[in-house]
């Protein structure tokens, strides 16, 4: 007997650089059969549609269209990426306010068309973003993931796979806490082949503060970041939808980790079909625990000021 064919829905919402990218990547990568995009500036969401259906015939097999909130009742994936991002000179803590408000309006409205599905937050600053999501949703914290520190941990790995002249797919490395200028990287932990690293403290540190500040760079240079943002929430899409069990930095709940609790960072989690089914606790070094709390402190801070 043949299966009933299950369609498999992201629902991606805004379509600024870092969505419209987003949406494209899952495009090219065949992550689900169904892909709507979201957006208050309808237009923009459609011109991305029409613009993503005429290249079908060169990828095939997914469904792209331009919709709204109903359309989100049958998303197995909510990817929220709309808001004001950095401009040049602000950091990511700055663009608090104003995206908590947008993400009031946002999270009433999924809400009336999907309890179940997982909530991907990927706007800034994202742990907090997320955590508010968390709180205002009333979904179990495991479905609702903010994009965290995996992209820094892939900036991280890049860049010291340059240093080393070795495929950055070779490097395992965490960047953890924050994603943004609290973050911290584990140099305890981070090994080549289960070899730790040998390099100068001055690599180091010239490696650890240009994943830290990659994203000014490149706001500097072009505007935003998008590419290598859709790249992980790709990444994230993939471990949920094909059930993999993956260990990614993504921004989770922390409950009694290192001493922290009640708040989102970025740290290795277990995450399949279900969400983050696991929070690795590393085996960090004093200074790093001391660094993660100090990451955990500063959002703490912030989370204070907002009206739930
Ligand atoms: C960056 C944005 C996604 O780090 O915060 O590029």
């Amino acid at each position: 007997m043949n299966q009933q064919f299950k369609a498999t829905r992201i629902a991606v919402i805004g379509a600024g650089a870092v969505g419209s990218t987003t949406a494209y990547t899952l495009l090219l990568r065949h992550r689900a059969t169904e892909l709507v995009l979201i957006d208050a500036n309808r237009n923009k969401a459609l011109g991305d549609a029409l613009d993503m259906n005429h290249g079908l015939p060169f990828v095939g097999g997914v469904k792209v269209w331009a919709g709204d909130y109903p359309d989100c009742a049958d998303a197995d994936i909510i990817i929220i990426a709309a808001g004001a991002a950095q401009r040049p000179g602000e950091t990511r803590l700055d663009l608090l306010k104003r995206n908590v408000e947008i993400f009031e309006n946002i999270i009433e409205n999924v809400l009336k068309y999907n309890q179940n599905s997982i909530l991907l937050v990927a706007t800034n600053p994202v742990d907090i973003i997320a955590y508010f999501s968390w709180k205002k949703s009333g979904f179990p914290p495991h479905r609702v993931i903010g994009s965290g520190t995996l992209l820094d941990s892939a900036r991280f790995r890049y860049l010291i796979g340059e240093k080393l002249r070795i495929d950055p797919r070779s490097i395992h490395g965490h960047i953890i806490g924050e994603h943004g200028d609290t973050e911290l990287p584990v140099w305890s932990l981070t090994n080549i082949a289960g070899t730790s690293l040998e390099l100068p403290e001055e690599d180091k540190q010239e490696i650890f503060a240009n994943t830290r500040d990659a994203a000014y760079q490149i706001i500097q240079a072009k505007g935003a970041t998008y590419y290598a943002i859709a790249l992980a929430l790709d990444r994230i899409c993939a471990a949920i939808l094909h059930n993999e069990s993956s260990v990614l930095t993504v921004s989770t709940l922390l409950e009694d980790y290192h001493g922290i609790s009640d708040v989102y960072l970025g740290v290795p989690c277990v995450v399949d079909r279900t969400g983050v089914r696991q929070v690795m606790k590393l085996s960090l070094a004093d200074s790093e625990i001391e660094m993660l709390r100090r990451s955990a402190n500063t959002l703490k801070d912030r989370i204070a000021e907002i009206r739930f």
